[in-house]
């Protein structure tokens, strides 16, 4: 089935939480234990700021969300609406690296492309607004995605905000 993007709407929010939520649960199987999947779900799920910022894109099959991910020019690494730490202040071109942001596949349409499509859209329009590189902290089921995409590690850390601590990964793709 061909694969169509656009920008997240609004009135997408309910339909992205639902697929985050399933995304979150089923594809990091394998990756992470059940308390790290938990603990995760603090760090994790959708920045409303992207869609706002109108970076934030939607892929379709078949008239239904297969996936979603975007990118963003404020310094907040990671992290969903309800994480602690965020900032909206706005990064340099010149010198900091635009940030990847909450790349997610309905578990239905995983592995056929789509988290591939969406972060070709995120590096062009960073590109085309003057960044140089693209930076973001991957999950354990996200790291072979970005690995195949070219991105390099930069850093391992832990974040047990959510309780018990789950693996993350920084990493870098400069243009
Ligand atoms: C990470 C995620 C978005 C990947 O989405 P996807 O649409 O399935 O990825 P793609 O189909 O574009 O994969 C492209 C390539 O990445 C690699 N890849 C992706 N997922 C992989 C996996 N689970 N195991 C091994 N390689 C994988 C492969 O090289 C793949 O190419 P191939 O299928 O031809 O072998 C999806 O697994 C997901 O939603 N995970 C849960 C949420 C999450 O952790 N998001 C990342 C936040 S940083």
């Amino acid at each position: 089935m061909a694969l169509t993007h656009r920008l997240a709407r609004s009135d997408d929010v309910d339909a992205l939480r639902r697929l985050m939520e399933a995304a979150i649960s089923q594809l990091q199987k394998g990756f992470l234990d059940e308390r790290q999947i938990a603990s995760s779900r603090t760090i994790m799920g959708l920045d409303t700021q992207l869609i706002e910022d109108g970076t934030y894109f939607v892929v379709e099959s078949n008239g239904s969300i297969a996936g979603c991910g975007g990118w963003s020019r404020r310094a907040t690494l990671y992290g969903g609406d309800q994480s602690p730490g965020r900032s909206a202040a706005l990064l340099d071109p010149a010198k900091d690296a635009a940030r990847v942001r909450a790349m997610y596949t309905h578990p239905d349409h995983a592995r056929k492309g789509v988290g591939r499509m969406i972060l070709g859209l995120c590096e062009a329009a960073a590109r085309s607004e003057g960044f140089r590189s693209v930076e973001l902290m991957g999950t354990m089921a996200g790291e072979p995605l970005y690995r195949a995409c070219g991105y390099e590690v930069v850093e391992r850390v832990a974040d047990d905000r959510g309780g018990t601590a789950v693996p993350l990964v920084r990493m870098r793709k400069s243009f």
